[in-house]
């Protein structure tokens, strides 16, 4: 019998996801559905329970969702724990949160890109549900500095506290401040996790930042952000996040039907899609 499984966001028409999943399934030979199901603001929960009765397997949780899955869940992985938000449910017995934002981009970076933390000086731009998603995974893979840079100071703030707190004899150091006294410094990997490329807007960053062989990073995928351009001129290594997208798929493939599949041949596909 084919497993029924979705992807819920509001809006949801742009998602890649079912393009994904099901080339995943096809070359792992694994019966699945998988579609979109746009969930109203504020039906979140009851969209949820309507596909658990009627057999769904699981579900991808995508914006504004991902806090409203972590709190519907009645399990919880660390990775959803420490991100305080769920991209991932399975349905059993019980309702599991899982979120593989973070592996997705740690596999991205580390294994597709080559591109190792490992000793690095790190910059998280933004201090929101995006950045907090990758925050822990990224630490996981023992940056020499990992600086937290948002336009409110007090997010970037607390989300070094909360840090500290959990994991006290950690390897990185990790800072948080504002966009402002970036000027005096640079470095090896820069993620771009505000929110800003979607409104066209650039983040007030000098070009100074991007040290020689720098790989900038931007979580949003399909254009160039203002983020990406600014790079980009400075001379970076700049890429989207159309290959953490991929990954964070394959990562939540692989909760569900236990088998990793392959992602390559999926990024080029749709990296090859027509621009909608
Ligand atoms: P998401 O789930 O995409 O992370 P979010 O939780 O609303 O969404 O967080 C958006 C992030 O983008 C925040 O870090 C936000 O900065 P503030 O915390 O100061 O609001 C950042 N952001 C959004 N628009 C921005 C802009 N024009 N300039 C700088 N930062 C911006």
């Amino acid at each position: 019998m084919t497993d029924k499984y979705a992807v819920i966001g509001n809006p949801i028409s742009h998602s890649k996801s079912p393009l994904i999943h099901e080339a995943f399934a096809k070359q792992t030979n694994q019966d699945i559905s998988y579609e979109r199901i746009l969930a109203p603001l504020g039906g979140f929960e009851a969209t949820v329970r309507d596909l658990i009765a009627k057999g769904y397997k699981g579900v991808n949780v995508t914006v504004p969702f991902k806090f409203e899955a972590f709190n519907l869940a009645t399990k919880h992985s660390n990775r959803a724990i420490n991100a305080g938000a769920a991209n991932t449910l399975t349905f059993n017995d019980e309702i599991c949160a899982e979120n593989t934002d973070g592996a997705g981009i740690v596999r991205d970076i580390e294994e597709n890109l080559n591109v190792k933390f490992a000793g690095k000086e790190v910059l998280l731009l933004g201090a929101g549900g995006a950045a907090e998603g990758v925050l822990h995974p990224i630490l996981e893979t023992n940056p020499l500095l990992l600086v937290i840079a948002n336009r409110s100071l007090d997010k970037a703030l607390s989300m070094v506290k909360k840090v500290e707190v959990q994991q006290a004899h950690m390897l990185t150091t990790l800072t948080g401040q504002t966009f402002e006294n970036l000027e005096t410094q640079q470095f090896d990997i820069i993620i771009n996790a505000t929110s800003a490329g979607l409104t066209d807007t650039s983040l007030p960053i000098p070009n100074t930042i991007f040290a020689r062989g720098c790989l900038a990073y931007d979580m949003m995928y399909g254009r160039e952000t203002p983020f990406m351009k600014q790079a980009r001129e400075s001379g970076a290594q700049v890429v989207d996040g159309l290959g953490m997208l991929v990954e964070q798929a394959a990562e939540a493939f692989y909760i569900w039907r236990g088998v990793r599949p392959e992602t390559q041949d999926v990024m080029q596909m749709i990296r090859n899609l027509p621009k909608s």
